[in-house]
């Protein structure tokens, strides 16, 4: 499974990029607004910090508007993939986006198999399936994940299923038993995952030992 940084924070992404286990980035609006910084700038650096595909949001309340929106922020770097909302303007713009203007796309907030479905159709390169926000009003993230990846296997779509908005080992857990293709977490949950009160102990105590060893 890749795992992706879901974050704005360049800062964050230069240090995942070190441990050479990061396949490339996720942001949204309401992560860049953190950020205080212009949008194009933002992505820009993040494109720079890693190689791997790193999404930014196109917005626009139409399949016209999204399109020449997304072909703007693809222009920004080789490595960007452009997040499409999941909406009857969004899916055309995803379509019209990876067939003829040689765009990736990532269909982004996706809650249920069905839109799950429609997302694969359009031939999308990644769809986001969103689990910790569906888990705050209906704990159904894992059979979220289950159904998608079933759907994805029973009829061979070709779309990389991205489990976003994980806050929790659980969620990269219920995304690692299902197959997902790629869990896009925090930084928080990044370096968490490296981490073990047993390793901790063991290692402390091998040190402790090892100090003792005649050499
Ligand atoms: C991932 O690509 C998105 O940024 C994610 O679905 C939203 O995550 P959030 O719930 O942490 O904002």
């Amino acid at each position: 499974m890749k795992l992706f940084l879901d974050t704005a924070d360049v800062e964050a992404v230069r240090k995942a990029q070190a441990t050479g286990l990061l396949d490339g980035v996720t942001t949204n609006p309401s992560k860049v607004v953190q950020t205080g910084r212009r949008f194009r700038e933002v992505v820009a650096d993040i494109c720079r910090a890693t190689p791997g595909p790193v999404s930014a949001e196109a917005m626009g309340e139409t399949a016209d508007a999204l399109v020449a929106d997304a072909q703007k922020i693809a222009a920004i770097a080789p490595n960007v993939v452009v997040k499409i909302p999941m909406t009857v303007a969004g899916l055309p713009a995803a379509r019209i986006l990876e067939s003829q203007h040689n765009v990736r796309v990532n269909v982004t907030m996706v809650f249920s198999a069905t839109q799950a479905l429609l997302a694969m159709k359009t031939g999308a390169s990644y769809v986001s399936i969103v689990l910790s926000r569906l888990d705050a009003v209906a704990n159904e993230s894992d059979l979220l994940v289950r159904d998608t990846m079933a759907i994805k296997r029973n009829y061979g779509f070709r779309s990389e299923i991205i489990g976003a908005s994980l806050k929790t080992q659980n969620h990269v857990l219920s995304c690692l038993r299902a197959g997902v293709d790629v869990a896009t977490v925090p930084d928080s949950l990044f370096f968490q995952m490296f981490k073990h009160p047993l390793t901790d102990l063991g290692l402390a105590e091998f040190a402790t030992d090892w100090a003792k060893v005649p050499k």
